[in-house]
């Protein structure tokens, strides 16, 4: 049996995908023997660390060639593919071949300790790399570079650049500099850079499903976080950017966007010149009616941000997915005080009840923290039954890791020992076990509309894809004439925890 990874990531991750000469680093802080989900949407850790590269066999002659691999949310894995188009454009080309590359990237993450880790591991493996080839560079992108850039460059001379989520527009510039034998870096961090007019490669797709990033940064300040030191203040990307991307992916062949955001109920532009302003509602409404066929996700929302407009506009297309990611992060409003998440557990329970009346078949996920400063017994039985009001489809379940310069490293002590954190965790866990069998559970003898992604990874007589809520489902693909990005009808017939199973039905 395959190791399990549903319970784990970052932030938010996409189908996994065919990655041939991936590595699979694990970056994540529990994996149990559980199923693998057939294809998971969101963080998934065999995604993390991979290396894409457009087309195996691109006609195309460069001066050189980069390797770019990426680790932790979905923002990092939308950003590789605008470093990949800034790099296009300058006559670099994508390989997946390491040994190939003049210029490594590794997209790093630093949302828990275990990701640094994991990216330092792999930093010495291509000093390794370049020191059996002249003139190799090598490069820290993302969340790390801040942080660690006097470490990696000066201290332990492992990278010859490091260049933060907001300046890789300064890539090219950087990449001559380091080739002049200096040290490269620009972390500054911006208000307004959205990359808006930058067309991203996709690096690996299945031409189905694509992220497209609509705002950056985030201003909430969650006292365990690090994203608003790393990533930024929010901003969001001009609205006719977003909906001219989703346009064209629609035209070439692409059936599903997601809208990427650390916060994307946040999202607020103003548009001078129409004089319009327009929220998050009024952006998925603009994307939904591009066609009926593009499917619309978008991730992550804040409880405390998603709106009665936004449920209404999804209650009202039908191809705006029914599956919303609402982090509780905790059940205790001690707890969540502390976190500064600005809700309380009645809050939050009111929130998914109201969901749920607006629309009773959304599928509902969660990220949650076990053994945040302070947190006791009590505070964690609180997490438990939460969990069971929720009744999450899924749920992304870490232990608390203390980051430097966050809110909580400087207020709070770190005081739940280690032991009972993995054991509050392990109980999370084997609740969401439960929940997910018994969401599936409920599926079965249900008929559901269902994209297709492309073969099932155990077959290639059967398809893989997902329902509105998220789902995936697995079927034989029987004798019809069917191909990847065709909706077809599916009638479920069996399941995992993780997968549905079901037969095509007329
Ligand atoms: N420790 C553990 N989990 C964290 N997350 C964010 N910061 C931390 C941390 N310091 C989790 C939250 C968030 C998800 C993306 O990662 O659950 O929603
Ligand atoms: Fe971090 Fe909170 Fe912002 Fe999410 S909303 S990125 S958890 S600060």
């Amino acid at each position: 049996m395959l190791p399990s990874c549903h319970i784990t990531g970052a932030f938010l991750i996409f189908a996994s995908r065919t990655n041939p000469g991936k590595n699979y680093n694990r970056m994540f802080d529990l994996v149990t023997d559980s199923v693998r989900p057939e294809g998971l949407k969101r963080q998934d850790e065999t995604r993390q660390g991979e290396a894409y590269a457009p087309f195996a066999n691109d006609p195309n002659t460069y001066k050189k060639r980069f390797y770019i691999e990426s680790y932790g949310c979905q923002m990092n894995f939308a950003d590789s593919e605008i470093v990949a188009s800034i790099l296009n454009q300058q006559g670099f080309g994508a390989t997946r071949n390491v040994e190939e590359a003049d210029l490594i990237f590794i997209n790093t993450c630093s949302i828990r300790e275990k990701a640094e880790q994991t990216v330092r591991k792999r930093l010495t493996e291509f000093r390794k790399l370049k020191d059996q080839k002249k003139g190799m560079l090598v490069g820290v992108l993302g969340c790390m570079a801040e942080r660690l850039k006097s470490k990696f460059l000066e201290e332990e001379k492992l990278v010859d650049l490091v260049v933060g989520p907001d300046a890789y527009r300064t890539l090219p510039g950087l990449v001559e500099e380091a080739e002049g034998g200096q040290k490269a870096v620009n972390v500054l961090l911006s208000r307004e850079e959205t990359y808006a007019d930058i067309s991203p490669v996709r690096l690996d797709s299945n031409g189905v499903s694509a992220f497209v990033s609509i705002m950056r940064g985030c201003n909430n300040m969650c006292s365990f976080c690090v994203v608003p030191f790393t990533r930024g203040r929010e901003r969001s990307r001009d609205t006719e950017s977003i909906i001219h991307e989703c346009r064209d992916l629609f035209e070439k062949g692409y059936r599903e966007v997601t809208l990427l955001g650390q916060n994307v109920d946040s999202y607020y532009y103003v548009n001078d010149k129409a004089n319009e302003t327009i929220t998050f509602g009024k952006l998925l409404e603009r994307v939904a009616l591009i066609s009926p066929l593009l499917r619309v996700r978008f991730s992550t929302s804040h409880p405390k941000d998603i709106t009665d407009e936004v449920l209404h506009i999804m209650a009202q297309y039908e191809n705006i997915c029914r599956y919303i990611h609402l982090p509780v992060q905790s059940g205790s409003s001690r707890v969540l005080q502390l976190m500064n998440r600005t809700y309380t557990r009645e809050w939050y329970m009111a929130k998914v009840d109201r969901i749920r009346e607006l629309m009773p078949d959304c599928g509902i996920s969660s990220d949650i923290i076990a053994g945040f400063c302070t947190e006791e017994e009590r505070d964690h039985q609180d997490t438990l039954s939460i969990m069971e009001h929720s009744r999450y489809d899924m749920s992304y379940m870490f232990f608390y890791s203390e980051r430097p310069g966050t809110l909580a490293q400087r207020r709070y002590k770190d005081d739940v020992p280690e032991d009972i954190k993995k054991r509050r965790l392990q109980e999370i866990v084997e609740l969401q076990n439960r929940l997910s069998l018994e969401s599936n559970q409920q599926d079965l003898g249900k008929t559901f509309k269902v994209l297709i992604e492309g073969n099932s990874k155990r077959s290639e007589t059967d398809w893989m894809g997902r329902n509105s809520q998220n789902k995936v489902i697995v079927f034989p693909k029987e004798t019809y004439e069917l191909k990847k990005g065709d909706y077809v009808m599916v009638n479920v017939t069996d399941c995992t925890q993780a997968t549905l199973l079901g037969k095509i039905v007329n």
